[in-house]
């Protein structure tokens, strides 16, 4: 406890990313991770593995982009760094210790940004009813012909996560409200990928589930809320809260899914196969 207010205080963090409860967030991700390490070791691997087979796919490596980069846990680094010129990492906050392991690589570079575009507009008070609530813009962290990976790093059911709890605190609104917002968020990042020119690497749980100690799944949800995803290339378990992390009666299980695309820009991708206009 004394540890993550410490790490609250001394973190260099945007003043919106603080005030939201971005830092408090992943501060709380980082404790949960130090408790459930084990558990969640085989998603970490997954995950990684799925980030390397879409490096594999890229015929272009100047640029790879990292959305949700988070405490790095899923990231194959060294991967990125010795395959790319430049590597960027995306998020709301990095932590001092993602940074001094970024520093390691001297063409990596991290990158505070709302992936979102909502925050600044609901902490600016624009939220004064749903019909105008602030509307989601996808980030323009590098010119987007620039890159050539895009990492989607189990970012994409986190996104609605921290507007959502705002809106509870300070604009209560009918749950279908809530609803299609956090599907306008998370459709905004997918459209946002969808027309990057580049290799895309997606990967985003599609269930979160209560699982008994017999394995009985007692609830399910949708992290999606309906959205569809593009056919994955690998798709896993992930026991994010074993038994006794949130109760005694039931572990929390979500299923992950790795989709890989490939660039959807026909001029740029025959480029790439050195094909004549
Ligand atoms: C489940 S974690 C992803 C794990 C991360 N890839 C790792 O290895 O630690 C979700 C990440 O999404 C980030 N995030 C959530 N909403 C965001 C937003 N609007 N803009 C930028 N990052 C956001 C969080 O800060 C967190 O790092």
């Amino acid at each position: 406890m004394l540890l993550e207010a410490l790490t609250w205080l001394t973190t260099p963090a945007p003043q919106w990313a603080r005030q939201a409860g971005y830092l408090k967030e992943l501060i709380a991700i980082q404790a949960r991770y130090r408790r459930c390490r084990d558990s969640w070791e085989p998603h970490l691997q997954a995950s990684r593995a799925a980030i390397i087979a879409a490096v594999d796919r890229c015929d272009r490596r100047h640029h790879a982009i990292v959305y949700g980069s988070g405490l790095l846990l899923d990231i194959p680094l060294d991967t990125l760094s010795r395959a790319f010129a430049r590597v960027t990492l995306v998020d709301a906050v990095h932590l001092r210790s993602t940074r001094r392991l970024a520093r390691q690589f001297t063409n990596v570079r991290c990158a505070e940004t709302d992936l979102s575009g909502v925050a600044v507009g609901l902490l600016l008070g624009t939220a004064k009813g749903a019909d105008q609530l602030p509307r989601p813009i996808a980030p323009t962290v590098e010119p987007p012909k620039e890159i050539d990976l895009v990492i989607s790093a189990n970012v994409l059911t986190q996104l609605p996560v921290t507007p959502l709890q705002y809106l509870d605190r300070h604009l209560p609104l009918p749950a279908d409200d809530l609803d299609l917002y956090a599907r306008a968020i998370m459709q905004a990042h997918l459209d946002h990928l969808a027309q990057l020119d580049a290799v895309c690497c997606l990967l985003a749980e599609t269930e979160v589930a209560h699982v008994a100690p017999d394995g009985t799944i007692l609830e399910s949800t949708d992290p999606l809320r309906g959205l569809s995803l593009p056919s994955p290339h690998d798709s896993w378990h992930w026991t994010v809260a074993p038994l006794g992390e949130v109760s005694r009666n039931y572990a929390i299980r979500n299923h992950v899914a790795a989709a890989i695309s490939m660039p959807q820009c026909s001029e740029s991708a025959s480029n790439r196969r050195g094909a004549s206009p």
